[in-house]
Formats: C-alpha cells, sequence, structure tokens
C-alpha cells in the first residue's frame, strides 16, 4: 500500500510538472560550451523550459552524453548535439538565442583579465560563427572577462556587417542574484521580494550593486554598505577559492543564466514587462559598454533604465567614477584585439 501510495505521489508531481510545461512556445535555444561545468546544469534549466522547442549543445567535446542524458527528461524540448569545429555552424542555424559559456574559468589567484588570453580568441572565433548562421539570435556572452569579452563581439558582429546592438548580452545576472541573496540575509527580508540593481562591468570593483535602489526600500548602515558591496564585488573569488581549483561558479551561474534566457524568451515571445541587468552597449555614461537594468522586447534591448543612475549616494557616485577607468581599459583591450585580427 505504502509503495503504492507513492506511485500516485510521484506521478502527480510528474504530472504537476508536465502540466507547468505544456510547450507554450516553440524558441530554439543554442549552447556553446554545453559540456562545461556552466554548460551542464545551464542545459538542465533550459530544458525545463515551456518557452524552448529545440536545445542546441555545443562543445569541442563530451557533448554527446550530455545529449543524449537530458534527452530522458519528459519535458517537451528536443535535444540535440553538436561536437567540434565541423558541427558549429549546423549548431547555430535557426537558433533564436545563443548562450555562450565556453572557455577556461579562473583558478585561485587569478583575476577575471587572466582568461583573456584563451577565452578571447574562443568567444572571437564563435560569435564570428553565429554573425555567419544566426545573426538575428539574441547572444548571451557568459565568458569571462565578460568586460572584454562582449566589445570583442561587437567588433567581430560588426566586421560580419550583423552588428544589432540590442541583441548583445554580457550575463551579469549572476551579480544581481548574488545581492539579491546576500541583502535578503543581512536584512531578514523575504528572498522573492528582494530586487538590487547592479551596474557597471563584470569583474572586482566595476562590479556596482546600487544598494540605495533596493526593492523593497531599506535602509543600511554605513558598515552595511560597505560590507555588502565588498562581497557583492568578491562573491565570485570566494566560490573559486573555495572550489580551490576546481574552476569557480557553475550552478548558482547556470541558475542566473537560465534566469537570462527565460526572460529573454519571455520578451520574444511579447512579455512587455521584462527587465534585466545587462552589460551592453550603451549611452548611459561616456563608456561605449555599461551593464544597467535594460528593458528587453522582441527586438532586443528596448530602454536603458537611465533612472537608476539619478539620485546615487556619494558612495555609489565615488565608486561609479572609480570603477570607469578600469572599466575602459578592458573595453579597449577587447576592441583592439578584435582589431588586431583583421
Ligand atoms: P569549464 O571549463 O567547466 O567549461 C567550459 C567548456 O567550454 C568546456 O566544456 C570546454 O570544452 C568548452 N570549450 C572550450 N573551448 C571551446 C570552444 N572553442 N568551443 C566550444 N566550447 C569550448 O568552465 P565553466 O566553469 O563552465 O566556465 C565557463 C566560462 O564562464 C569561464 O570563462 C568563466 O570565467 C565564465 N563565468 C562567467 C560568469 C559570469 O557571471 N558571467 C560566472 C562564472 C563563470
Amino acid at each position: 500500500a505504502l509503495r503504492a501510495s507513492f506511485a500516485t505521489k510521484a506521478q502527480k508531481v510528474d504530472q504537476n510538472l508536465q502540466h507547468h510545461l505544456q510547450p507554450q512556445a516553440s524558441f530554439k535555444v543554442a549552447v556553446l560550451g554545453a559540456a562545461g561545468g556552466i554548460g551542464q546544469p545551464l542545459a538542465l534549466l533550459i530544458k525545463m523550459s515551456p518557452l524552448v522547442s529545440d536545445l542546441h549543445l555545443y562543445d569541442v567535446a563530451n557533448v554527446k552524453g550530455v545529449a543524449a542524458d537530458l534527452s530522458h527528461c519528459n519535458t517537451p524540448s528536443q535535444v540535440h548535439a553538436f561536437t567540434g569545429a565541423s558541427e558549429l555552424a549546423n549548431s547555430l542555424k535557426g537558433v533564436n538565442v545563443v548562450v555562450i559559456p565556453a572557455g577556461v574559468p579562473r583558478k585561485p589567484g587569478m583575476t577575471r583579465d587572466d582568461l583573456f588570453n584563451i577565452n578571447a580568441g574562443i568567444v572571437r572565433d564563435l560569435v564570428a560563427a553565429v554573425a555567419d548562421n544566426c545573426p538575428d539570435a539574441f547572444i548571451h556572452i557568459i565568458s569571462n572577462p565578460v568586460n572584454s569579452t562582449v566589445p570583442i563581439a561587437a567588433e567581430v558582429l560588426k566586421q560580419k556587417g550583423v552588428y544589432d546592438p540590442k541583441k548583445l548580452f554580457g550575463v551579469t545576472t549572476l551579480d544581481v542574484v548574488r545581492a539579491n541573496t546576500f541583502v535578503a540575509q543581512r536584512k531578514n527580508l523575504k528572498l522573492i521580494d528582494v530586487d538590487v540593481p547592479v551596474i557597471g562591468g563584470h569583474a572586482g570593483i566595476t562590479i556596482l550593486p546600487l544598494l540605495s535602489k533596493t526593492k523593497p526600500s531599506v535602509s543600511f548602515t554605513d558598515e552595511e554598505i560597505e560590507e555588502l558591496t565588498v562581497r557583492i564585488q568578491n562573491a565570485g573569488t570566494e566560490v573559486v577559492e573555495a572550489k580551490a581549483g576546481a574552476g569557480s561558479a557553475t550552478l548558482s551561474m547556470a541558475y542566473a543564466a537560465a534566469r537570462f534566457v527565460e526572460s529573454s524568451l519571455r520578451a520574444l515571445d511579447g512579455d512587455g514587462d521584462v527587465y534585466e541587468c545587462s552589460y551592453v552597449q550603451s549611452d548611459l555614461t561616456e563608456l561605449p559598454f555599461f551593464a544597467s537594468r535594460v528593458k528587453i522586447g522582441r527586438k532586443g534591448v528596448e530602454a536603458l533604465i537611465s533612472s537608476d543612475l539619478q539620485g546615487l549616494t556619494e558612495y555609489e557616485q565615488k565608486a561609479l567614477e572609480a570603477l570607469k577607468p578600469e572599466l575602459k581599459a578592458s573595453i579597449e583591450k577587447g576592441i583592439s584585439f578584435a582589431q588586431k585580427q583583421t
């Protein structure tokens, strides 16, 4: 009897899951670097989305097993494996959203910029293939250093004559996810309600959480602001050190990236109320790329939310000025790398 009731319960949970996962739209999503630490859990989370009809998994190796494994989940999307450069073009045909977590992660003692020499070339080559095969797709860049890899991607797309700045996104969602978590913990708030905009870039001091703009409105002491800001900026390093050589954030990153994919798909599906922070081409400051909240619509970025930058506290204003030289240098490094190649 116990076994029977367990079976019924399990079936109910499964049916519930199935009910929520009735296909609601049929978008195609590609993950480049899908066999990696981020790629695998990200692919699993995207496999859960009712908005996805086809999930294309591309990597230089080990992707067949990941795809076979995922394909057994009884959720609507079809999973397809693509291995190696000769299958890259096919992995991108007809795709609406391309997510790029390909590349090496940090080890203890490394900055994100230390990854530049390897990851810059990987992103350049993958984005060139995106330009050739699905130039209209939304492109989500996860590979670090994001502050430089997004400008590299923009240059490659310009060289190919298909750059649409509204569709190129640096994924900074993890900074927002972390800020929300840490603020909710520190202030004993209900996690689901907390939203902290994070602006600037995605490395060290270029990550600037605007705690004064936290929703719901909450007050912090100067010590709390300093402690929370520094923790959010160094949260990636916290994980790198805890993993002690085995890589950087993968599970929380997959969660954050899946949220950004889902938001993009909702926007593509016509939802008129989609806002996320992202590192994009921007005119909010004098820097050509800058992370802020953006409104996302069917055609990509519909608006940059400039109001977050108004009425900053003195602490935030100082931090904003302090991050600009570093962010500027990272942007220029990316642009000159991409321009040197031609
Ligand atoms: P990983 O080493 O576990 O996986 C990377 C995957 O990329 C591997 O499967 C590898 O085979 C694949 N790859 C390498 N070259 C490739 C190519 N040319 N084409 C396709 N695939 C290729 O690394 P992990 O932990 O998944 O991290 C990936 C990247 O994400 C790193 O650059 C890391 O710094 C970055 N990252 C970004 C975050 C963000 O907030 N934007 C947060 C955490 C990590």
